[in-house]
């Protein structure tokens, strides 16, 4: 057996110590000594002969890997097409938001011969969500296990072509004393099975918890180890879910997915912008609907402002699904460009469906509806918005416009507001939703309630 040795390594400078330190003595930075494994001399989980060899660059024929289709679109189009041979899919996601349930029903309806691995929930726990899932498969084993070399075992005797892992912060290894979770567990033991996806040409989709940061507890090494990183993500309050690809070896980086989470599992949208857009009977002040894009996709989202007096000194400002400060920013912008007064006034921002939006051209229907909630008149139901607005009032240009306009010409809006700035370089041959081009914000409501 190879010698291991843990010890404490600084994140800020790399200064090691035998023993954790609150401070460290080199660089002075306090609390960043975290456990590391000294040397882990030659890896024993696989044989190691030398099987490599270099090859000129202009003999190497370009394969196409060789893909294992999940049976659920949404999470093919994430992963770039299906699982890809050998890959190892790390998917994050914080406790609760749907990640055993999307793993347990891709491997219920999965045409493959599938070992589901939990530390986490007993066999009898697990059958009993995929009852209320309501599928069963006759290729799919589960197994309770945590320790890395039964696992190995289990695989070589089983030879699934899909493994899931259900988490990777339950698994550990002899190798090392430490306990479960730490981030020498979680390197090692994903080493361990990355060795085996690679050599045996399986798949291995591994769950990560993830930490009060938001990023994957243990280690960002774990993000570079594994091919590609998923994130879960939405309000566990709300329904929908949003699967982001976040790092792809085998695709696009920027791909999104999106669920519902209903009593009896995830169910795929299709369509969001239909779902987004709540259809108010009557126009309400204060709504306005933006085109947006998130990752690669168009959809229509629903900005809800509401502006009132503030009762108590300080106005409140607060927002679910948009930034706080870019809020802030915008308010500043329509106080100083175009004249609102808003500094007395609470204000808040809520994005339909629980979404969150990194889109900056969803700040044009911000400040509509803010402006429209302020003045209690509703904005026209068929008018929608898509535009960054900068310090100094100017409504600048977006990426892929054409994708936005095309959307919401699909949904039936007869107006589109747009980036004077977009004109050039792009191709608006549309006929059925007109174009409004705009670039001062003041310009904007003055076109809105002509
Ligand atoms: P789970 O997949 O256990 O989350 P994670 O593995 O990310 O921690 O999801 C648990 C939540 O999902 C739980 O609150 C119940 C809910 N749920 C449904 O709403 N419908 C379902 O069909 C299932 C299985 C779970
Ligand atoms: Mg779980």
């Amino acid at each position: 057996m190879a010698k291991t040795k843990t010890i404490y390594v600084c994140q800020n400078c790399g200064a090691k110590a035998p023993k954790w330190l609150g401070k460290c003595n080199s660089c002075g930075e306090w609390n960043t000594f975290v456990e590391e494994i000294e040397t882990s001399s030659k890896s024993e989980y696989t044989n190691k002969k030398q099987t490599t060899k270099p090859e000129l660059i202009s003999e190497i024929e370009i394969r196409n890997e060789q893909r294992i289709s999940t049976n659920i679109k949404e999470f093919d189009r994430v992963l770039g097409g299906g699982l890809v041979l050998g890959s190892v899919v790390l998917i994050g996601g914080e406790p609760g938001i749907g990640k055993s349930t999307l793993l347990l029903q891709a491997a219920l309806i999965s045409d493959n011969k599938i070992l589901y691995i939990s530390g986490e929930e007993s066999n009898s726990q697990i059958k009993l969500r995929a009852k209320r899932l309501g599928n069963e498969n006759k290729n799919l084993l589960l197994l309770s296990e945590t320790s890395l070399e039964n696992i190995l075992i289990h695989l070589n005797k089983q030879k699934p072509e899909i493994v899931i892992i259900d988490s990777i912060q339950t698994l550990h290894t002899s190798k090392l004393d430490s306990s479960p979770g730490t981030i020498s567990q979680i390197r090692e033991t994903t080493i361990g099975l990355l060795e085996y996806a690679k050599s045996n040409s399986v798949p291995i989709l591994l769950v990560g918890h993830i930490n009060k940061e938001g990023n994957i507890a243990g280690p960002k090494v774990l993000e570079h180890i594994v091919d590609t990183v998923l994130q879960f993500e939405g309000d566990r309050n709300h329904i929908y879910r949003i699967l982001r690809t976040s790092k792809n070896r085998f695709g696009s980086a920027s791909e999104l997915g999106i669920f519902e989470m209903l009593s009896n599992g995830l169910r795929e949208v299709e369509n969001p912008s239909e779902l987004l857009l709540s259809n108010h009977e009557n126009e309400v002040s204060g709504v306005s609907v933006s085109s947006s894009i998130e990752g690669l996709r168009a959809f229509l989202i629903e900005v809800q402002a509401l502006v009132s007096s503030a009762v108590y000194g300080t106005p409140q400002r607060s927002t679910t699904g948009f930034d706080a400060r870019r809020l802030n920013m915008l308010l500043a912008v329509l106080e100083k460009r175009a004249g609102f007064k808003l500094a007395t006034k609470d204000v808040f921002i809520n994005i339909a469906g629980g979404i969150k939006v990194n889109d900056p051209a969803i700040d044009l229907s911000i400040i509509v509806s803010v402006l429209s909630s302020d003045i209690d008149i509703a904005i026209n139901k068929t008018d929608c918005f898509a535009g960054e607005v900068g310090l100094t009032g100017e409504i600048r240009p977006v990426a892929r416009l054409e994708q936005r306009i095309k959307e919401a010409e699909k949904l039936g809006f007869k107006r589109i507001f747009v980036p004077s700035n977009n004109k050039k370089g792009t191709n608006f041959s549309t006929k059925k939703i007109e174009l409004v081009f705009v670039s001062k914000v003041d310009e904007v409501f003055k076109k809105i309630f002509a």
